[in-house]
């Protein structure tokens, strides 16, 4: 695509004047908006780029792996992955307000990025992938949080970075097809919304390891199954929720006492307002069949059929 040619070419220039010789350091979430800037900046400055991934261990099955081959394999960026998952957990202890879950994860995304930053020293830049939207959202153009938590946390006040923001002119969809100019797999730049607490507000009730395992699984099936089906296209979002639900059912001769997981798809242009999805019964059916045999712990599946509003997409 011609315009998005120029408009790399463009903020490549952009980025190597501002930085010059200097290095620029990034929190990646893995999401669609830090992964093409992190992409574009090292399109520019190359290792003079450092990427944070930091894994709070509430990322769907396969994700942080997914990232590192990116970024690593592919890419070859300076990429520190930390696995943090068990400082996350031990915050999560005993929290069901899904309000307090977004507070404790984004205040300590930002701790652990703050001591990475200070670990690694001498950066005089913040990368981040802010969008012409965030900035109408937020209603100021200095808005200096961490983008993909913007709506949990901000940077510590003492750390001063001057920002690098080259998407802020663009919307989402600009920002995809960005990405794949600057070569990031169609399906990554494409990929459904996902919220930056994570598995956490799909995980009704405490977040738990073994909980969140549970929703892995069976949010990776509801992914492959529509997937498989082509009905990605038209969905919006779709993925698990581990209720906290329990509920009798029978396997062999035995009674089991088991958690339900709900299938939650809907059709939207924006998010702001959806529809549930009308996925034909015998993929429905798939599904169930699959998360109750593969997933332990699971005997029961129900589907969403709430639109927003009255309900929201996630349910948290
Ligand atoms: P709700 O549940 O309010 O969600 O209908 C609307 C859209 O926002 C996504 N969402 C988030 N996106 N950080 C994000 O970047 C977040 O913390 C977050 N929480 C919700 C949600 O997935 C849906 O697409």
């Amino acid at each position: 695509d011609w315009s998005m040619d120029s408009y790399v070419d463009r903020a490549v220039e952009e980025i190597r004047a501002k930085v010059g010789d200097k290095r620029v350091l990034m929190a990646l979430s893995g999401g669609v908006d830090s992964s093409v800037t992190a992409a574009l900046i090292h399109r520019a400055i190359g290792d003079r780029l450092t990427c944070v991934f930091v894994d709070h261990g509430l990322l769907r099955l396969g994700e942080g792996e997914q990232v590192m081959e990116m970024f690593d394999g592919v890419f070859h960026m300076d990429i520190r992955k930390l696995d943090k998952s068990d400082r996350f957990f031990a915050l999560l202890r005993d929290v069901v307000d899904p309000e307090i879950k977004r507070k404790r994860i984004g205040s300590e995304f930002v701790k652990v990025f703050d001591e990475m930053a200070k670990e690694l020293g001498d950066y005089e830049f913040l990368g981040q992938g802010t969008l012409y939207t965030d900035i109408i959202e937020s209603g100021t153009k200095t808005a200096a949080t961490i983008k993909s938590h913007h709506n949990v946390g901000g940077l510590p006040k003492d750390m001063r970075f001057e920002l690098i923001e080259p998407l802020r002119s663009l919307f989402k969809d600009e920002a995809r097809a960005l990405g794949e100019e600057l070569g990031l797999p169609h399906a990554f730049v494409w990929r459904q919304p996902f919220p930056g607490p994570g598995l956490a507000i799909r995980v009704m009730g405490e977040v738990t390891p073994e909980r969140v395992a549970i929703l892995q699984k069976a949010d990776a099936i509801v992914r492959e199954e529509v997937l498989k089906n082509g009905l990605d296209k038209e969905i919006w979002q779709y993925f698990a929720v581990l209720t906290d639900t329990h509920s009798v059912g029978v396997m062999g001769d035995e009674r089991t006492y088991f958690a339900t997981v709900a299938i939650r798809a809907v059709t939207s242009r924006d998010g702001m307002t959806a529809e549930f999805a009308h996925i034909p019964y015998d993929i429905l059916s798939v599904m169930s069949n699959r998360i109750c045999n593969e997933v332990a712990g699971v005997n029961r599946v129900v589907y969403d059929v709430t639109s927003k509003p009255p309900a929201t997409i996630e349910w948290e």
